[in-house]
């Protein structure tokens, strides 16, 4: 199918709406803003209804061909009545995702189908996550294309990464904290598993519930760093939700284990229905512990950075994880030590130091991509816990400082709970 009309015909075609609006001197059968945007045969996803989603939509339907929304568009659910990849993927969620989710976590991720936890992005819903959606709809403004590479050096839950690989990309995740290596590495092979391996997963569960629950450290069996076996990884990453959650809440790991194993082969055997049925190619992606500050990435070879480093101090991502780090053998105090944020005596030191090793972040985002591309970073403002200080305003300084330069930059209201931000601000970052 084809497709692609230029930009000055859809240009033109906003501007007949508008005249339209302009002569309409009544209230009644007002058009709505992607009436006005988009041509009819373009529908949005249901609940697409911020600013910054529809500025998206649009360079969708700018920079993407029919076929193309059709198979990567992240705001759309369908193309003439075609339903996109992005909706068949996120309607057929199972209805297990929310089973023995608390009320607090459930109005979090309320959004939820659409924006968070599709495809197996909800195994384990990582604290200050990426929106998947968004992330998608930026690979496509940054036109990444198959044999491409995209890296995310603070990758936490492997969100770039997983959706990149739905759209057959290949990517690179690195982060310090190997709990988050896990997590992302189980998300991934996820996508690939076979059918049949899910039911003996189910069927062994319990027994490989009691090895774990009865040892205070990860049993040998269960390690997953140099060889991958997704049926004990995955039963290992919902042990390790299910104690969280007991943390968090009045229930013991006991009673919430076996919901949580259950809603994880619910959710991957929906996307893998899915995946037959649209017969998706799964990207690469390879992870790996390491720190942001010192990439081991060659030089110019990276198409695409898509990351969102912490907030300076607005999460302590080893505390909160510290459980689970623990349970893998790890020393949290001495993992704190190597991680962006967590640093320093007093708020003043700890913002020093956050500075410091932002800058020696985004020299190496500069080192390792390939001239003329993107590094995109999504970073809340915390002027509150800064004194002052706007993140996205400093980061932006140093980022030009070092030799990017700043193309577009998209403003995202903070939603959710007890958050201390209102925005964050997605720049785009061009290696010139
Ligand atoms: C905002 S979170 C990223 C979340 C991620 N975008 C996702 O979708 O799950 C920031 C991440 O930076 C990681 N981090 C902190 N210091 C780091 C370092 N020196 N090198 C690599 N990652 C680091 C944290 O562990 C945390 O997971």
């Amino acid at each position: 199918m084809d497709n692609r009309r230029t930009y000055t015909n859809r240009t033109s075609y906003i501007d007949s709406s508008y005249n339209q609006i302009t002569k309409t001197n009544s209230l009644l059968n007002l058009p709505k803003i992607s009436s006005i945007i988009l041509p009819k045969e373009f529908e949005l996803l249901p609940n697409t209804s911020e600013v910054f989603e529809l500025e998206l939509a649009f360079y969708e339907y700018n920079f993407l061909t029919k076929d193309e929304i059709i198979h990567r568009g992240a705001f759309f659910k369908s193309v003439e009545g075609i339903p996109t990849y992005h909706y068949l993927i996120c309607s057929n969620n199972s209805p297990l995702i929310w089973e023995g989710r608390s009320q607090i976590t459930r109005s979090y991720f309320k959004e939820g189908n659409f924006s968070t936890g599709y495809a197996t992005h909800g195994l384990f819903p990582y604290r200050g996550k990426f929106h998947p959606q968004l992330i998608k709809g930026i690979l496509n403004i940054l036109k990444i294309k198959s044999g491409d590479t995209v890296l995310d050096p603070m990758c936490g839950s492997g969100t770039l990464n997983i959706e990149a690989s739905i759209i057959g990309i290949n990517s690179i995740g690195i982060e310090k904290s190997p709990f988050c290596v896990l997590m992302s590495k189980v998300k991934q092979e996820a996508l690939k598993v076979d059918n049949t391996i899910l039911p003996s997963i189910i069927k062994n569960s319990e027994k490989n519930y009691d090895i774990l629950i009865n040892s205070n450290k990860i049993p040998k069996e269960f390690s997953y760093y140099d060889e991958f076996k997704i049926e004990k990884t995955t039963t290992l990453l919902a042990f390790l939700d299910a104690m969280g959650y007991a943390r968090r809440s009045s229930k013991s790991i006991d009673v919430l284990f076996p919901s949580v194993i259950k809603r994880y082969i619910g959710q991957i055997k929906s996307f893998i229905e899915m995946r037959g049925k649209l017969n998706l190619k799964i990207g690469n992606a390879k992870f790996e512990i390491g720190d942001a500050r010192n990439l081991n990435i060659a030089d110019n070879s990276i198409d695409a950075i898509i990351t969102s480093p912490p907030y300076s101090f607005a999460i302590d991502y080893a505390e909160n994880d510290r459980p689970q780090l623990e349970y893998l053998g790890y020393n949290v105090s001495k993992l704190k030590g190597k991680m962006v944020g967590l640093n320093g005596k007093n708020k003043k030191e700890k913002l020093a130091n956050y500075f410091e090793d932002m800058n020696k972040i985004l020299s190496e985002m500069y080192r390792v991509l390939k001239k003329g591309k993107y590094a995109v970073i999504i970073i809340g403002s915390n002027d509150v816990q800064t004194g002052g200080i706007r993140l996205e305003t400093k980061v932006e300084e140093m980022a030009l400082k070092i030799g990017f330069a700043r193309d577009q930059k998209i403003v995202k209201p903070i939603k959710g709970i007890q958050n201390t931000m209102k925005d964050e601000y997605i720049l785009f970052l061009r290696k010139v």
